[in-house]
């Protein structure tokens, strides 16, 4: 298909004015806990590599994909997820995969990653297709008033993952997780500066304090679905193939091990922790973008109203929107749910031409690389052709990270993926969201990078 010609001159939208100047240690401590998107400075978008002694330590900041590669798969052995991300993350998703080291980490990942296989994902088209469908009836009893599309897209990840882990619900009020999950990332969300002082663990943090009711309502609901499950696996009862049971029945294909109930536990956790708000944010960014983007929003409503008709859009349609597909990928390329990633040298090593000392973090942050002067045509703009058709080939694997890459790659891209696409089109099929004439739209980085204000839209009904 020819590449279509986009209007000119390109929409860009929001995003802090990269700084001139390295800030000193106070600026760069009230930054980082205001909108560590904030602290990045010109020199970040601009050189493949920046490298020196800051308030991290020795930190190397990587925008060259040729190094990038070297660093996140040639070499990865030599690097482990650094302290800052350890913290900051351990006390919400506990030791599942994503926290996970060494040879713990690599029994996990060789036990899990067959329940993430093109069949389990396509198996799971079904249940995404229904929590897309149970949102657009939602929004449209909302026509013509003014909803916040950044709550709406987190219920219907939680929707999906509720529907995928534990086919059967929850039994109990689905909001009432939702609720537990939303104050777990607020009061985690905020980066501590007593963590990227590398402050004791034994010094108490208030996030975490306040976290710990989130975190022992999850635990606690978690564990009664865990075993009353197990309890009928063993039984020898027919059972749903969701997400728990694939976890109940996995095995290390090495040594034929199963998983204990915390670690299937602190997998869920995992799961949901790192699958809801991630997924969301690229929906909501999404739906802001289009909005922005006229030309853009008609190519998206010609495709899906041609693909799904008069939907709902069905498991069928998953892989039948190449630029509905395309719209979510660009999206991700200017708004990165996983806004950097940093790994800590394990030994010497050379990197970009550099003597990187062990202890040295190497952070790699999407944030930068996707906006990065050297590797994109105007990259502030927002242009879904960049991911449509032949172009999309061009662009280096190591330029755009939106899952990572090598061994630690995130496990859910593909499950991620699909289930933006499939709701992106189901909502397009039945609405048009405009931003509210009020709305102030600001990117702003928690655990994950959201709006800072929500998202509120408004809601004008497409079809039934
Ligand atoms: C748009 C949505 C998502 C984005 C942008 C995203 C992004 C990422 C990134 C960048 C990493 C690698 C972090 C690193 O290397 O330091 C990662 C890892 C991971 N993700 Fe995702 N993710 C998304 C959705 C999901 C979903 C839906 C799930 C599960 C159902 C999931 C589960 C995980 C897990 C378990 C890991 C750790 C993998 C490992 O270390 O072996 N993610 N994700």
């Amino acid at each position: 298909m020819d590449e279509p010609i986009l209007a000119r001159p390109r929409f860009s939208p929001p995003a802090p004015t990269p700084m001139r100047e390295p800030p000193d240690l106070f600026s760069f401590l009230r930054q980082a806990r205001d909108n560590p998107l904030a602290t990045w400075t010109r020199d970040h978008f601009e050189k493949p590599v920046v490298y020196g002694k800051g308030v991290l330590g020795r930190v190397m900041v990587l925008s060259e994909p040729r190094a990038i590669r070297h660093v996140l798969v040639e070499n990865a052995e030599n690097y482990r997820k650094d302290a800052l991300t350890r913290r900051v993350l351990a006390p919400g998703l506990g030791q599942g995969l994503f926290t996970a080291e060494g040879e713990d980490w690599r029994t996990l990942r060789r036990t899990l990653a067959p329940m993430f296989s093109p069949r389990h994902v396509a198996s799971f088209a079904e249940p995404m297709a229904v929590a897309a469908r149970r949102l657009t009836r939602r929004l449209a009893r909302r026509e013509g008033r003014t909803v916040d599309v950044e709550i709406e897209t987190t219920r219907l990840t939680l929707d999906v993952l509720e529907r995928t882990i534990f086919t059967s619900g929850l039994e109990r009020d689905p909001d009432a997780l939702g609720r537990a999950i939303t104050k777990l990332f607020a009061a985690i969300g905020p980066v501590d500066p007593l963590d990227v002082l590398g402050l004791p663990e034994w010094l108490p943090r208030l996030g975490r304090i306040q976290a710990r009711p989130s975190i022992d309502f999850f635990a606690r609901v978690v564990d009664e679905l865990i075993g009353t499950r197990r309890a009928l696996v063993e039984s020898g009862a027919e059972v749903p193939r969701d997400l728990l049971t694939l976890l109940l029945e996995a095995r290390d294909p090495e040594t034929g091990e199963g998983l204990d109930d915390l670690d299937v536990r602190a997998n869920i956790v995992t799961f949901i922790g790192a699958g809801h708000e991630t997924t969301a944010n690229a929906l909501t960014w999404a739906l802001y973008l289009v909005s922005q983007a006229p030309d853009v929003r008609a190519r998206l409503e010609a495709e899906v109203d041609t693909v799904v008709g008069e939907g709902p859009v069905a498991a069928e349609h998953a892989g039948a929107l190449p630029w509905t597909k395309a719209v979510i990928e660009e999206t991700m390329r200017l708004y990165p749910p996983a806004a950097f990633m940093s790994r800590e040298a394990i030994a010497e090593d050379r990197v970009a031409g550099i003597r990187l000392p062990a202890g040295a973090i190497v952070m790699i942050a999407p944030w930068v690389l996707h906006r990065h002067t050297l590797i994109w045509d105007d990259p502030a703009a927002f242009d879904p052709t960049r991911f449509f058709g032949e172009a999309r080939g061009r662009i280096d694997r190591y330029a755009y990270l939106p899952f990572g890459a090598g061994p630690r790659v995130c496990i859910g891209a593909a499950f991620a993926l699909q289930e933006a696409v499939l709701a992106l089109a189901e909502i397009v099929r039945a609405v048009r969201l405009d931003l509210a004439p009020e709305a102030v739209v600001e990117p702003v980085q928690r655990v994950t990078l959201r709006p800072r204000n929500g998202m509120p839209m408004r809601v004008t009904r497409r079809a039934g």
